[in-house]
């Protein structure tokens, strides 16, 4: 490695053109922290006559992000391109057979093979920084990996993506319809015009899978997170967990259990009183509770340009410092297999909400078959409407002790089998924090 470290960014969107901005403006701060100079020598980017708002000067352009990613000008890859597959995966595998340390903000990338990766970087002695890609500007990660080295972590849960913070958080403020916040999310430029992967989880799934594997020195697994997303809440849920003293956030939670690791993203309820449930808008947080260090909660920017950017030289200087750390804290042959938790399994409160039609006999019967399935019940409450008693489907909202999530669904067979409701139950997990 010359004395200047070289660095190569593959991809010059939003995030890319920050990382080069801020390295090129900041060169001096940035050099004083990483005790060298970072110079920007290869770009690769599918459009190399637009406008990006910074001098490149005569930075070398490539048009294979593989053939940088192994190019002699460069240290350190870093791979702004997105996509569990190529062109992002062969380049980063270019990157590192041939001895280059490689930055990402890509999280579908690692979480879909992470594995893989962090034995070859292992095996190659090169780092693999991947700050950006979980909680944009947040320094989880580091906290996680290295931080909390002293902690047996027993959950790692957070808001890990800010387009459904704002959704919820929009939709609570100004009491509109999920489809409409997600209309104004778009309009903002927060949510993508195909907004699936936010708004059903899978984004928070990435995350959620890394900060796992990273907090628990497990291996990565993806497909073990448990994932509803946020389309099936309504203004009488958000009303209902007003009055009850709850907020409801889409969480990625990470739990070890008795029977393994619990990895969930779903709505959640949390306490108004936690502090994770008073992080609104874009913001995202992330809790971690360490047998040492108690609860923390970090919070800020989970996206954006320069957020994002920060993360990325972050690493980048820790590579130029020579702080190199395995990719999920212990070495890719020492991580535990990943062992999953069944939801079945899952124990804590629920809340319910039934539509259930205003009959004789409808409300002992749901008591009945929750009384059946074992579990107890914290509240119950029914709203009346106008002519009441004429068997039309009035909403009844409940909360539960603790129980386990087999019995929950023991008793929606039986309620949905019994006819007293309209439509399926509602069920929101509530969260202690
Ligand atoms: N789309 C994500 C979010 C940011 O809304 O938080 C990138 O992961």
């Amino acid at each position: 490695m010359s004395d200047v470290l070289r660095v190569g960014i593959a991809g010059l969107g939003t995030v890319g053109a920050s990382v080069a901005r801020i390295l090129i403006d900041s060169a001096d701060l940035i050099a004083e922290r990483a005790g060298r100079q970072i110079a920007v020598t290869g770009v690769c980017a599918r459009d190399a006559s637009k406008d990006r708002g910074i001098d490149l000067g005569d930075i070398t352009w490539f048009d294979d992000p593989a053939a940088l990613a192994q190019s002699n000008a460069i240290d350190v890859f870093i791979e702004l391109i997105g996509g569990d597959g190529d062109p992002a995966k062969s380049a980063v595998q270019a990157a590192v057979a041939s001895g280059r340390h490689v930055v990402t903000a890509n999280k579908a990338l690692l979480a879909v093979n992470g594995n893989e990766i962090a034995a070859a970087a292992d095996a190659g002695g090169v780092a693999i920084g991947y700050e950006a890609a979980v909680a944009g500007g947040i320094p989880v990660i580091k906290t996680v990996r290295e931080a909390a080295s002293a902690n047996r972590i027993a959950r790692v849960y957070g808001i890990l993506n800010g387009t459904c913070n704002y959704i919820l958080t929009r939709m609570e403020e100004h009491g509109e319809s999920f489809e409409d916040c997600l209309a104004e999310a778009q309009r903002l430029g927060y949510a993508e015009a195909d907004p699936t992967a936010d708004i059903e989880g899978h984004d928070s799934a990435h995350k959620l899978a890394l900060l796992a594997a990273a907090a628990f020195g497990v291996e990565v697994s993806l497909e073990s997170v448990y994932l509803e997303g946020i389309s099936s809440i309504t203004q009488d849920d958000l009303r209902a967990a007003d009055e009850l003293g709850y907020r409801i956030k889409l969480l990625g939670v990470a739990v070890r259990t008795d029977s393994g690791i619990e990895q969930r993203v779903t709505p959640t309820m949390l306490p108004k009183s936690a502090a994770m449930a008073r992080i609104g808008g874009v913001l995202n947080a992330v809790a971690i509770d360490g047998d040492a260090f108690g609860e923390i909660t970090l919070a800020g920017a989970g996206a954006g340009g320069d957020a994002t950017a920060s993360a990325v030289i972050g690493d980048i200087v820790d590579i130029a410092r020579a702080r190199l750390s395995p990719v999920f804290g212990v070495p890719a042959s020492k991580l535990k297999p990943h062992t999953r938790a069944r939801m079945r399994a899952h124990a804590g409160g629920y809340y319910i909400r039934l539509n259930v039609f205003d009959r004789p006999g409808a409300f002992a019967g749901i008591a009945t078959r929750m009384a059946e399935a074992g579990i107890s019940l914290e509240s119950i409450v029914q709203k009346g409407g106008e002519g009441e008693g004429n068997g039309r489907a009035l909403p009844v909202t409940i909360i539960t002790h603790d129980t386990l999530e087999q019995n929950i669904r023991e008793a929606f067979a039986g309620i949905e089998a019994d006819g007293h409701i309209e439509g399926r139950p509602q069920m929101i997990r509530i969260e202690k924090a």
